[in-house]
């Protein structure tokens, strides 16, 4: 399974603490019915179409669901707009000067957009975007840093019908490029630069390389961002413009655009088991029915809440729980730019404090991060801010969970461990705050209208073994862009008509779920999914290396650190100057996210007879745990020469 140590899988289980909702949401959340579980497994497509109808409809869908294994489509001729939910209908009320983001830059610099100043923000834009020569149904690609802009931008697209790719600011030129490339994006929007621990990341030099080789890129619009620097000499052929430029002379007035419920809303990629990235196809009624619900039931999203998801825009998780999710609420989000420990290691707390955030959502590796810096950190900032704690994108072990607990909740806040993915749109597996009773380490049981098991490869009801989705649910992927077979293979050919969604998961006796990480080659550096086939391509992409296997090695905060075995070819020097440069090399193909933590030079890779790597003995190895079963190797020398090796030089 997956590289979870197994005596950890015996200590999940024996967790036995429970914690039942608090004092302050008994009865005042926004789910306080239990019997909700009941009405939803009765009816899920009744449940579903009440949840779709606390969204703004131009037209009524005919039918709820319609199910041709493995494709759905939610809300069948169904008409609306996701910008016009998460902007237009809140003008109407007392929302209207109700901060919709409250945003820090990582310099110290602040923002304030009200529902209306957003909704006039993003109309604009939605003209330049039109004046750039986008119609509905294009493809327009995000490379920002977490700013403002960001979420004016894919609001702006979701407004006119184009639908966004956005790709997060840490990758590299090629990343970039490819993906503009697979979505055949028509404009790309950008900024000169963004902070990050006091220094400028310089998107546009990025963008420059990348779109020297995307013939679909007619415009890119770059948003000033980086300290003044000035737009390389491509500004001059017209394909570069001043984001500022073209938004004074942009009218505010731009009717957003009735959209099927099935039409496309964003692509998204993610990484998968071979070496190109797949482009997830979420579409606009069922996802915005189940990020607006969720966002909801989970959060306890009430009206005067200060939201904070800590999440980049350019993963899943901002666009269902910083963007859309939130902002159908009417909800007030905070967006900070920067890093949690610039310029000291209190930011976060100190932005909470500031801002009275009420309701934090971050990830197991950065509450590990915390843990390591020590209580004194928040400790010296007034939380009492908070009522209400989220957890995403990683198994959390339960002394993160009982740490989060205690140093930033201090024993007041539910801590909600939220279960899904890219593909899922939204949260699958999570509590529900003011219901279900918690146990550190554990997501507990899916949401009203889920269904989740655990199955076994036979596909039968067992303790332990590969997560599974049986049903089909509002908010999942429709496909994998341009590769529908991809689609099917993937997700689909586990089990006849059931969703596998990659995970390792148990059971426990009152039926509360475990995640226990990917069973794929996928590995989860940081919250970050990063597959071993990417970063073995970009190893192998160097002149100097023959062949690589990458494998995570368990990481006290990373939850998994990336271990390259390599060798070189004939005549290479080994040294730890190739050593830097292959590292390099990865972050350059892939982004910051994909440099490999340890890189080990071997003579030889274990394989089988059949020349399949043994990843399992590279795990085995990388973890300094006695290796497993050797016997089908085609030479069984080659891991015990690995191993000395490996334990003389890890670096
Ligand atoms: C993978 C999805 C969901 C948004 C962020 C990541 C892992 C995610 C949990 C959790 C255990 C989790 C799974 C999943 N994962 N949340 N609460 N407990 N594992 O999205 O990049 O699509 O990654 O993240 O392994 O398959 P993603």
């Amino acid at each position: 399974m997956s590289s979870v140590p197994e005596q950890a899988f015996e200590a999940l289980l024996a967790e036995d603490r429970l914690f039942p909702p608090g004092e302050a949401l008994r009865g005042q959340a926004n789910v306080s019915d239990a019997g909700v579980y009941a009405r939803a497994a009765a009816d899920p497509e009744a449940f579903w179409a009440e949840a779709a109808r606390e969204l703004h409809w131009f037209r009524g869908w005919d039918r709820v669901l319609d199910w041709t294994p493995p494709h759905a489509r939610w809300f069948v001729g169904g008409q609306l707009n996701a910008a016009y939910n998460c902007l237009d209908r809140h003008l109407s009320s007392a929302r209207r000067n109700k901060a919709a983001l409250i945003w820090e830059g990582e310099p110290g610099d602040e923002r304030v957009l009200t529902y209306w100043d957003l909704h006039r923000e993003v109309s604009k834009f939605g003209n330049v975007l039109k004046g750039l020569g986008v119609v509905k149904g294009d493809r327009v690609a995000i490379y920002l840093p977490m700013i403002p802009e960001a979420v004016i931008a894919m609001l702006a697209c979701a407004r006119i019908g184009a639908a966004h790719s956005v790709v997060f600011g840490g990758f590299s030129a090629e990343s970039l490029r490819d993906r503009i490339n697979d979505a055949q994006a028509k404009v790309l929007v950008t900024a000169d630069g963004g902070y990050r621990r006091g220094r400028v990341v310089h998107l546009k030099a990025a963008v420059d390389e990348a779109v020297k080789d995307t013939p679909s890129i007619r415009h890119v619009v770059v948003v000033r961002r980086g300290g003044g620097l000035e737009v390389p000499a491509s500004a001059t052929d017209g394909r570069d413009h001043w984001y500022d430029d073209l938004m004074r002379q942009a009218s505010a007035d731009c009717p957003a655009e009735p959209m099927d419920a099935e039409d496309l809303l964003y692509i998204l990629y993610t990484s998968g088991t071979t070496g190109k990235p797949k482009g997830v196809v979420h579409t606009t009624g069922g996802y915005l029915t189940q990020v607006q619900a969720t966002a909801r039931w989970v959060f306890d999203l009430k009206e005067n809440d200060v939201y904070w998801c800590t999440a980049d825009v350019g993963w899943v998780t901002g666009h269902s729980y910083i963007v859309y999710g939130p902002l159908a609420n009417g909800a007030t989000v905070f967006m900070y730019e920067g890093a949690p420990d610039w310029p000291h290691r209190g930011r976060f707390w100190e932005l909470i404090q500031k801002y009275g955030v009420t309701i934090l959502y971050t990830a197991p590796t950065a509450i590990r991060a915390f843990m390591r810096w020590g209580p004194s950190w928040p400790d010296q900032f007034d939380l009492s801010s908070l009522r209400l704690l989220g957890s995403v994108g990683e198994p959390i072990n339960p002394e993160a969970w009982m740490w989060y607990a205690e140093h930033i909740g201090h024993g007041r806040c539910p801590v909600v461990d939220t279960w899904w993915q890219t593909e899922t749109g939204g949260i699958m597996i999570s509590p529900l705050p003011g219901i279900t009773s918690t146990k550190p380490g554990s997501a507990t049981r899916p949401l009203p209208g889920i269904t989740a098991s655990v199955l076994n490869g036979e596909g039968s009801d067992v303790r332990a073994g590969f997560l599974a989705i049986p049903k089909p649910w509002p908010g999942m992927l429709r496909t994998i862009w341009g590769d529908d077979e991809r689609y099917r293979q993937t997700y689909w050919s586990k089990w006849p008509n059931v969703y596998f969604p990659g995970d390792g998961a148990k059971i426990d006796d009152d039926g509360y779920l475990w995640l226990l990480g990917r069973v794929d080659d996928v590995l989860n550096v940081a919250g970050h999914r990063i597959g071993t086939m990417e970063v073995e391509s970009a190893l192998v992409d160097h002149p100097a290396v023959a062949e690589a296997a990458v494998v995570g090695k368990a990481d006290e905060i990373k939850g998994q650190a990336i271990a390259a075995f390599v060798t070189v070819k004939e005549g290479i020097l080994i040294t730890d100057a190739l050593k830097a440069e292959l590292r390099q090399h990865v972050a350059d193909k892939i982004g910051a996210i994909a440099r490999p933590d340890a890189i080990l030079f071997a003579a030889d890779l274990p394989k089988t007879r059949s020349g399949k790597i043994m990843r399992r003995l590279l795990r085995d190895i990388a973890e300094g745990r006695a290796m497993g079963d050797t016997t089908t190797l085609a030479d069984p020398a080659v891991v015990a020469r690995l191993k000395t090796e490996y334990e003389g030089k890890e670096s």
